[in-house]
C-alpha cells in the first residue's frame, strides 16, 4: 500500500515543504522527536519531489531529494568513499517499475539480487588498521562524519580486532536491541536522566554522547566492506570484485557481526518474485525481531552490475528500500488510566485515538511514571507521537507541541491508590501503593503459581480470585496453610481437586530457593537473576544478610541495583518468616554460601561454586529439544546449566563456549558455526547433564 505523495501547489507551499521535511530530518538524524512520523515524512518527500520534476528551475539547495539525507550532523572526518543514502520504494509495483529501470541502466535483467533487513539504526563506518578497531565516523552528510571513536568497546558485533590483521572500512548499523535500549533507559533514569524516546534514538544519543557516568552497551550490523587507501592491493582488488553477499561471508569471516546471525539473515535472490515474497516473509519476522528494522534493502549483488548502474550523488542506482509501514504515528492522547501491577507499582497507560502501526491497531501505549509526564509537559487531547516496533511495548514518545489547540487539558495524577485507595508511596519515580504487593493480590499470586516460579498446578487465576475473595489468602505464605475443608468449603471444588491442589502445593514448599525468591517478585529481578542470587547466597538467611555492597559480588548487580534488591528483601522480611514458618524451603540446592567478601578470606573462596560438568561454560539452547530434555522449558533448561556450574545465556557470541542446536535451530545454530563454537545435539547434552535434570 502507498500513501499519496503530498500535493504542494505553489512555490510558497514548495519552500516551506522543503523547510518542513529539513527541519523533521535534523531532529530524526540527532535522536530527536521530529514533528513528522516517517509516512508523512516520505509523503512529503515525495511531494517535493513531484514539484521539482515540474519546476527544475526553481529547486532549492536545501531540498532533501538534492543532498545526502541526515547531512544535519557536521563532522570533520572525511569519508573516503561518500556514504550514500538509499532511494525508497513503498509497493511492489514500485519496486518492479525499479528492477525495470535498473535492467534497462545495466542493460540486462540483473543477475542476481541480494535482500537485507534495512535496520533502523545509525550508519557507522569502521576503520581497522592492520586487524584492530582505529576509529569510527558516523555518516555525517555523507562526505565527512562526526568521529565517535570514544564508542568503541561499547558495541557489541564490531570487534576491536578482526580474525585477520587486515587495513579495511566495515560499514553498518548501530542500534539498540529491545533489550539493550530497556536497560538504557533503566540506567539512564537511575542518573536522573531523561528515557530515551525510541531504540534509535537512544543508540543516537548515546553513540555521540563523550562524558557519561555510565555506558550502555549497542549493536552493531555489518551491511559493507570496502578498502582504505592503506588495504594491500591484492585484498582491495578482490573487495572490488566481490558480490555483496559474498563481501558480507568475508565480514562475517573476520569476526563482524552481520545479519546473518539473524531470524531475518540476508540472502541472495534470482528474481522480482523472489525479491518480494522474501520481503513478505521480513515483513511477517519483523514483530518477533529483538531489533528494529524499518525495510529490506535489495542491491545487485554483483560487483560488475553495480559498477555499470553507478551512483547519483544522493543514493546508488544499484540499491534501494523496500519500506516498510513505520514505527511512529501521531495521534491523539484521550485519556490517561493507572493501573496497579503484581508489586504495587502503579503505572500510567495511556489511552490514544486508535491508529495503525505496522498492521496492528494501537488504543494503549505507556507512559514511563508520573514524573515523566511532567517532564515532557504531556496534555489530555495532545497529538502524541506513538512508537511501536517489534516487541517493544507501544509507548507515548512526545507531544507535537506545534499542533496544539489551546484546548488541551492537565492530566490528574491519582492521590489514592487507584485500586485499593491506599496511600501513594511517591518517593521513587515509579509510584507505588503503599499495600504493595498486597494491593493487587491476584496478580502476585498468579504469578507465584506460574509455571517458572512455584509451579503450583491447579492453582489458575480464577483459583486464586477465589480464594481471595473467599478471605482465605492474604498473601503467598498463607497458601501453605490452607486446609482441606477450607477448600472444601469453596464453590466448584471437588475432593480430587481439593487433594490434588493440596499435592501441589506441598511440592512447592520444597522447590528451591531460586523459585521462591522469583515467586516473591523482588522487583529488578527475574528468573536468572533470583537464580544467581540463590546459587551466590545459597540461604534466604545469607541474602537477608547482605548488605548493597555484598550483594553487588553477585554477577550482573551493579551499583544502581544493589540497593533496591536489599531494599526490597528488607521490606519483604514479614512475608519472609510467614513463609518459613509454613515450612517452605529456603535453601538452594547444589549450593554453598559464598564468604563475603572483605573477611580477609581467599578470594577464590568467595567465588561461587565452581563444580559440575559445565563449570567455567556459557551455554545457549537453542531449536527445539528432543528425548531426555523434550519436557523442559527454557527456563528449566537454563536452571539445570546452572545447576551444572554453566552460565546460560539467549545470544550467541565469541564468549559462548556451547550451543545445544535442537531441531529447527536456525541463526544461533549458524552463528554459531561462523564463529566455531563447539554445537551439541540435544542427546550428547542429556548425557553431559543427567545429573541435575528432574
Ligand atoms: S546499504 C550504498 N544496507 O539505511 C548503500 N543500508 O536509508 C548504502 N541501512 O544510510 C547503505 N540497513 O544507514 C544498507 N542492510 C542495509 C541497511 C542500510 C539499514 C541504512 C543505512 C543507510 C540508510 C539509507
Amino acid at each position: 500500500m502507498t500513501t499519496p505523495a503530498a500535493v504542494i501547489m505553489d512555490a510558497a507551499a514548495y519552500a516551506q515543504a522543503v523547510e518542513d521535511a529539513v527541519k523533521a530530518s535534523a531532529a530524526y538524524y540527532a535522536g530527536g522527536t521530529s514533528s513528522l512520523d516517517d509516512d508523512a515524512y516520505d509523503r512529503l518527500v515525495r511531494g517535493i519531489a513531484a514539484w521539482e520534476a515540474e519546476h527544475p528551475d526553481q529547486v532549492l539547495p536545501d531540498s532533501p531529494t538534492g543532498k545526502v539525507a541526515g547531512g544535519a550532523v557536521e563532522g570533520d572526518v572525511p569519508h573516503t568513499v561518500a556514504m550514500l543514502s538509499l532511494d525508497n520504494v513503498f509497493s511492489p509495483e514500485e519496486f518492479t517499475a525499479w528492477t525495470a529501470s535498473l535492467a534497462r541502466r545495466v542493460g540486462h535483467e540483473v543477475e542476481r539480487f541480494s535482500v537485507e533487513p534495512k535496520l533502523d539504526g545509525l550508519a557507522v563506518a569502521a576503520r581497522y588498521a592492520g586487524g584492530r578497531l582505529r576509529q569510527l565516523i558516523t555518516r555525517g552528510d555523507g562526505t565527512a562524519g562526526e568521529d565517535v571513536s570514544h564508542a568503541i568497546g561499547t558495541i557489541e558485533g564490531l570487534p576491536d580486532e578482526l580474525g585477520e590483521p587486515v587495513t579495511v572500512e566495515v560499514r553498518g548499523e548501530v542500534l539498540m536491541t529491545t533489550a539493550q535500549f530497556e536497560h538504557a533507559n533503566e540506567v539512564r533514569t537511575a542518573h536522573g536522566g531523561q528515557p530515551f524516546a525510541n531504540p534509535r534514538g537512544a543508540a543516537a544519543g548515546t553513540l555521540r554522547a563523550k562524558e557519561r557516568a555510565y555506558t550502555v552497551p549497542m549493536t552493531f550490523f555489518g551491511y559493507g566492506l570496502l578498502p582504505l587507501p592503506g588495504t594491500e592491493t591484492a585484498l582491495a582488488a578482490r573487495l572490488g570484485e566481490s558480490a555483496h553477499s559474498n563481501l558480507m561471508a568475508q565480514a562475517a569471516g573476520l569476526g563482524v557481526n552481520t545479519t546473518a546471525a539473524t531470524a531475518v539473515p540476508g540472502i541472495t535472490a534470482d528474481t522480482a518474485e523472489q525479491v518480494l515474497a522474501r520481503v513478505q516473509e521480513i515483513a511477517g519476522l519483523r514483530a518477533a525481531l529483538p531489533f528494529g528494522i524499518d525495510g529490506v534493502v535489495i542491491k545487485a549483488d554483483l560487483a560488475a552490475d553495480q559498477q555499470t548502474a553507478g551512483s547519483g550523488s544522493r543514493a546508488p542506482r544499484w540499491a534501494i528500500a523496500y519500506k516498510l509501514p513505520a514505527a511512529e504515528k501521531i495521534t491523539r492522547l484521550l485519556e490517561v488510566e493507572w493501573n496497579v501491577g503484581r508489586t504495587g507499582i502503579i503505572a500510567p497507560r495511556a489511552v490514544l485515538e486508535p491508529v495503525q502501526i505496522d498492521g496492528s491497531t494501537i488504543t494503549y501505549a505507556t507512559l514511563h511514571n508520573p514524573a515523566d509526564i511532567t517532564r515532557r509537559d504531556l496534555r489530555l487531547g495532545d497529538h502524541v507521537m506513538v512508537y511501536r516496533a517489534g516487541d517493544v511495548i507501544p509507548r507515548v514518545e512526545a507531544p507535537v507541541a506545534h499542533l496544539r489547540t489551546g484546548d488541551e487539558q492537565p492530566i490528574a495524577f491519582p492521590e489514592a491508590c487507584p485500586r485499593c485507595g491506599s496511600g501513594i508511596d511517591t518517593r521513587e519515580q515509579r509510584w507505588r501503593c503503599e499495600n504493595g504487593r498486597n494491593c493487587h493480590l491476584v496478580a502476585a499470586l498468579s504469578y507465584a503459581a506460574g509455571r517458572d516460579q512455584l509451579d503450583i498446578e491447579g492453582l489458575g487465576h480464577t483459583r486464586v480470585v477465589q480464594l481471595v475473595d473467599a478471605g482465605l489468602v492474604a498473601d503467598l505464605a498463607d497458601l501453605f496453610t490452607l486446609t482441606r475443608e477450607q477448600l472444601l468449603g469453596l464453590e466448584r471444588i471437588g475432593e480430587t481437586s481439593t487433594d490434588n491442589l493440596l499435592a501441589a502445593l506441598a511440592t512447592a514448599k520444597s522447590r528451591p530457593l531460586s523459585r521462591v525468591l522469583c515467586a516473591l517478585g523482588v522487583r529488578g529481578t527475574g528468573r536468572s537473576m533470583s537464580r544467581r542470587i540463590a546459587r551466590h547466597f545459597a540461604t534466604m538467611d545469607a541474602i537477608r544478610a547482605a548488605d548493597a555492597e555484598t550483594m553487588q559480588q553477585v554477577d550482573g548487580i551493579g551499583t544502581e541495583k544493589a540497593p533496591s534488591i536489599v531494599a526490597e528483601i528488607a521490606d519483604l522480611a514479614p512475608l519472609i518468616d510467614k513463609l518459613a514458618a509454613a515450612g517452605v524451603n529456603l535453601t538452594e540446592p547444589g549450593a554453598t554460601p559464598s564468604t563475603p567478601a572483605g573477611s580477609g578470606a581467599d578470594p577464590a573462596a568467595t567465588a561461587e561454586p565452581v563444580g559440575g560438568p559445565l563449570a567455567g561454560m556459557t551455554v545457549v539452547v537453542t531449536g527445539a529439544m528432543t528425548g531426555a530434555l523434550e519436557q523442559l522449558s527454557r527456563n528449566q533448561m537454563n536452571e539445570a546449566i546452572e545447576c551444572a556450574g554453566g552460565r546460560s545465556s539467549s545470544s550467541v557470541s565469541k564468549k559462548t563456549t556451547l550451543v545445544v542446536a535442537g531441531e529447527g535451530a536456525g541463526s544461533k545454530r549458524a552463528k554459531a558455526e561462523t564463529l566455531g563454537i563447539r554445537l551439541a545435539t540435544p542427546d550428547e547434552f542429556a548425557v553431559l547433564i543427567a545429573d541435575f535434570i528432574d
